[in-house]
């Protein structure tokens, strides 16, 4: 068996490589001016991601509610050895990487088949990507990772694709965080990016109890709602805004028709905001709500019809016994 070459680097410090969007991505500013000005009012989740936004997502990780992250780790931990063997990556590259905590069951199965690749971590959150690379060269010292930092989605045609046998991964059912025609658009697009051969592995969360669903979203130690909330902060630190948090409330709950768990901040008297760099300012009535995340929850042929219509074959569809959430691999043809 050959073994894996250490980095000789001793102290990792790869700063991040700005990826440039292919088509325009509002910025702040302008995505508050469309979701806040005028009802029905919305805000963009990947505003939420601050590195305290960061560090609260992945606490809601450990929370007894929020299964999705433990049973994905079990399947991953389960199945790692198999889809590693099966696709033998080069390069692994991840979007919406956050810690990557679960991606470690990846690495685990490489080094236990002293099979090299590298890791490209694509996020959002800068803070997050540096200390993510920091920890895994920590603990994998032959991996030589490269953070992404940009927007997913609009960064797709501007990724460092410089080998075949790329293994895309999108974990933590994050494709339900898509209106459902976005999804469609935005798998197809990755499609297009891939080449022909190409592995894709993407987690997604299913259709199940609604208390089991609802109580995920709101977790009994109020994490989630702080994460919710946080969105405020960071609008206030960006735009000059004067949110009061107190005169929000978390709100989450599953839209059976829709199928989706719809979380708002519910505006708990009447109130009007400022908005110093808008130089604008708007009201809100008791009870009125911004949309603030949608988390869409699937069922086992949909995910798969998903990935079927944009040019992907199945090559393994993994569940757990109680069918809480997906987790499938396919390639590329
Ligand atoms: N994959 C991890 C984290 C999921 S949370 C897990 O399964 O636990 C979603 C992640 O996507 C966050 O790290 C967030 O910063 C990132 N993100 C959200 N929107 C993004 C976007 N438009 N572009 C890039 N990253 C984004
Ligand atoms: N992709 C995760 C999900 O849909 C994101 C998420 C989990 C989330 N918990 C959250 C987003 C709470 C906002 C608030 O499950």
């Amino acid at each position: 068996m050959q073994s894996l070459q250490k980095n000789t680097r001793k102290d990792f410090d790869a700063p991040c490589h700005l990826i440039e969007p292919s088509f325009y991505v509002p910025n702040l500013k302008e995505d508050v001016r469309t979701g806040l000005l005028e009802a029905p009012y919305s805000l963009q989740p990947k505003y939420f991601y601050d590195e305290r936004g960061s560090q609260l997502f992945d606490s809601i990780c450990n929370t007894p509610e929020y299964y999705p992250t433990r049973v994905e780790d079990e399947l991953l931990q389960l199945y790692a050895d198999s889809i590693i063997a099966e696709t033998l990556p080069k390069q692994i590259i991840e979007l919406g990487s956050g810690t990557s905590r679960k991606t470690r069951r990846l690495f685990d199965a490489c080094e236990s088949k002293a099979h090299c690749c590298s890791y490209a971590p694509f996020d959002v959150c800068e803070p997050m990507l540096i200390q993510t690379a920091n920890d895994l060269h920590s603990t994998y010292s032959w991996l030589d990772v490269s953070p992404l930092l940009g927007d997913y989605h609009a960064g797709l045609a501007n990724l460092p694709l410089e080998y075949n046998r790329n293994l895309f991964v999108f974990l933590g059912s994050t494709i339900g965080n898509f209106e459902p025609e976005e999804a469609k658009s935005f798998i197809l697009d990755l499609r297009n990016k891939m080449i022909d051969g190409d592995f894709f592995l993407i987690g997604a969360d299913r259709v199940k109890n609604i208390n089991v669903l609802n109580a995920a979203y709101n977790d009994s130690r109020g994490l989630t709602a702080e994460f919710n909330l946080n969105v405020l902060r960071v609008l206030n630190r960006e735009l000059g805004s004067n949110f009061d948090l107190n005169k929000f409330q978390h709100q989450a709950h599953y839209n059976i028709e829709k199928g989706r768990i719809e979380m708002h901040l519910l505006s708990l008297e009447a109130q009007k905001i400022d908005i110093d760099s808008l130089k604008a300012s708007f009201n809100l009535q008791q009870g009125e709500k911004i949309l603030t995340e949608l988390s869409h929850k699937y069922e086992f042929d949909e995910i798969e019809s998903l990935l079927t219509n944009s040019g992907f074959e199945l090559v393994k569809h993994y569940q757990p016994d109680n069918q809480y959430f997906s987790l499938l691999l396919a390639r590329a043809v």
